[in-house]
């Protein structure tokens, strides 16, 4: 054996082991198919094979790569099952000798890339007749595990970029998510802000163990007078916003809260800088802590000086009607009073008569003074419900026996009906429940109705004068009353308009009987409406809410 050919061998097996080194540098970065055939390609190429298979399996039990190049070993496919049928496994090299190529005799290796071939394998054939030697055999084991390491460097670096991937789109997604619900923040925001402002109610949050208010909302701002850019004040300076006479009791009223734990519901004014005063109500509620302890109050501030005003206009103006209606009854009721008195005096002469007799009758004497006190009682109650009818007051909320508030109206207009020689009939069913409610009010609807029917009849024949008051119960939860009449009827355009203010169609007519009607019963809780009455003439409704509770 010379040395000059040895050296000449092992020259070209150092150029090409420096060939194969350099290639997995090339493979950085490429897909798992590209490295397998890449690797095939320098066996073929560069170590001038004549057949080579590559399979770079997948650690994480992903699908392996396969390629193969050239045909020397067509068989290889087979040759390797029937290996695996008999082996199990391949975990050593394999020589095949005298592999058959056709034509030429060949010569085949197969190599397993880790312990029994998990990280895949190389099989290459050559038609050298000392084919696979030593260096051949160091190369390709070199290649194949060259491309191993590749083949996992490319997998981590797969998954890494499908994590960076599914990183970036949840990054993505996430932004678009926030970006959205900001937008959906920022306008219902912005509703909120535009409710309050309708509602001229402003929300609010504060500390009291260190006397601070911690949030306002810009109509608060707005409704107390104190400027946004400032900030909330701090109790105290809020606490000199309030009116003097309504100071102390306010002060008491949030304390208490604060040492029982409770909710607030208080109304005060407000003196703005400029000295105007609002009228505010203000609704508070504690948030506890997971000590049990008040860690803040939370509520809502409300501009009530608009609604006020108006009420008091809605109550004028409903205290004018009772005085215009009463007016229209003045001289019905000045019978009803008179009718009494005039029984009065009667029983005065009979009793004074009794009294003149020889001997006198002390027990006629005492019938006709018994009958005196009755009348005179009579004509006080009717004073004193005319009184009642007439007199500016609050509205109260007592529980009322409905049937009771009607037959008062009943009286009141008895005259009158008599008068206008109008039939009354009544249907009051026995045992309704009290209903919450100002007596006053009521009696005013009931009044309205009644005229407005008396008024409407006013043109029919005497004879088919009737009028029918029913009051039954709605429901579980509620009475209806209705006041029938037998006149001409509704107009069927007039019907939506009826209930309008300064809806009239009489000469002098205010239009405002209906109106006030409506505007009563809905603060009562209730609704009227009107209809046609079968079979003739007009049919006012009204239902109002009740708890159940029983006449005792
Ligand atoms: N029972 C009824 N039958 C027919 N039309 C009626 C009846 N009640 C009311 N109306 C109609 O509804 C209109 C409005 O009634 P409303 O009581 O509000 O005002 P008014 O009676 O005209 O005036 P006032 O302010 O003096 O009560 C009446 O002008 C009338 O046209
Ligand atoms: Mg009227």
């Amino acid at each position: 054996m010379g040395s000059e050919p040895d050296a000449q061998r092992l020259r070209t097996a150092l150029r090409d082991l420096v060939a194969l080194s350099t290639v997995p540098a090339a493979w950085v970065g490429r897909e798992p198919p590209a490295i397998a055939a890449g690797l095939a390609d320098v066996l073929v190429n560069s170590l001038h094979l004549d057949f080579a298979f590559v399979r770079l399996c997948d650690p994480n039990g992903g699908t392996a790569v396969e390629i193969a190049r050239g045909s020397a070993w067509h068989e290889f496919p087979e040759w390797l099952q029937s290996y695996l049928s008999v082996n199990g496994r391949l975990s050593r090299r394999e020589i095949v000798r005298d592999i058959d190529s056709g034509a030429q005799q060949c010569r085949g290796i197969v190599i397993p890339v880790g312990v029994n071939a998990d990280g895949g394998l190389v099989a290459a054939a050559c038609d050298r007749a000392d084919f696979p030697t030593e260096i051949d055999q160091l190369l390709l084991s070199v290649a194949a595990n060259h491309a191993a390491t590749a083949f996992r460097t490319a997998r981590g670096e797969k998954a890494i970029r499908q994590s960076e991937q599914q990183l970036r789109k949840a990054r993505d997604e996430l932004e678009t998510k926030v970006a959205e619900r900001t937008a959906e923040l920022q306008r219902s925001e912005a509703y909120l802000t535009e409710a309050q402002r309708l509602s001229h109610t402003g929300s609010w949050a504060c500390v009291p163990a260190i006397g601070k208010h911690t949030y306002w909302s810009e109509e608060i701002f707005r409704i107390t007078g104190f400027d946004p850019a400032g900030g909330p004040p701090r109790f105290e300076e809020f606490e000199r916003r309030i009116h003097p006479d309504d100071r102390v009791r306010i002060r008491e009223h949030f304390t208490t809260a604060i040492r029982e734990k409770v909710d607030f519901d208080h109304s005060y004014r407000i003196v703005h800088p400029g000295g105007e005063i609002r009228e505010i109500q203000a609704i508070g509620h504690p948030v506890f802590g997971p000590t049990g302890d008040v860690v803040e109050f939370v509520g809502t501030l409300m501009d009530v000086t608009e609604r006020r005003r108006a009420e008091e206009e809605r109550q004028a103006l409903a205290h004018s009607n009772r005085i215009t209606t009463m007016g229209q009854l003045t001289a019905s009721i000045a019978h009803e009073v008179n009718q009494p008195i005039a029984a009065v005096v009667t029983n005065a002469q009979a009793a004074l008569r009794w009294l003149n007799m020889q001997p006198p009758d002390p027990e006629e004497v005492r019938q006709a003074l018994d009958r005196i006190v009755n009348q005179g009682r009579r004509a006080g109650d009717v004073i004193s419900r005319m009184r009642a009818l007439v007199r500016k007051a609050p509205p109260r909320k007592d529980q009322l026996d409905i049937n009771e508030v009607i037959r008062e109206v009943i009286a009141l207009t008895r005259s009158e009906l008599h008068r206008t020689g109008t039939l009354l009939q009544t249907q009051l069913a026995h045992g309704l429940p009290l209903v919450p409610g100002d007596r006053v009010q009521l009696q005013q609807v009931m009044l309205n109705l009644i005229l407005n029917a008396v008024e409407a009849m006013s043109g029919s024949d005497e004879g088919s004068r009737e009028l029918l008051i029913s009051a039954e119960a709605d429901g579980a939860n509620g009475v209806r009353i209705a006041v029938r009449d037998w006149g001409p009827g509704l107009e069927p355009e007039s019907l939506d308009r009826l209930f309008d203010a300064f809806y009239t169609t009489k000469p002098d007519g205010m239009g405002m009987g209906l109106s006030i009607c409506r505007s009563i019963i809905e603060a009562h809780g209730g609704r009227v409406w009107a209809t046609t009455n079968v079979p003739q003439g007009a049919a006012f409704q009204f239902t109002l809410p009740h708890q159940g509770q029983k006449a005792s």
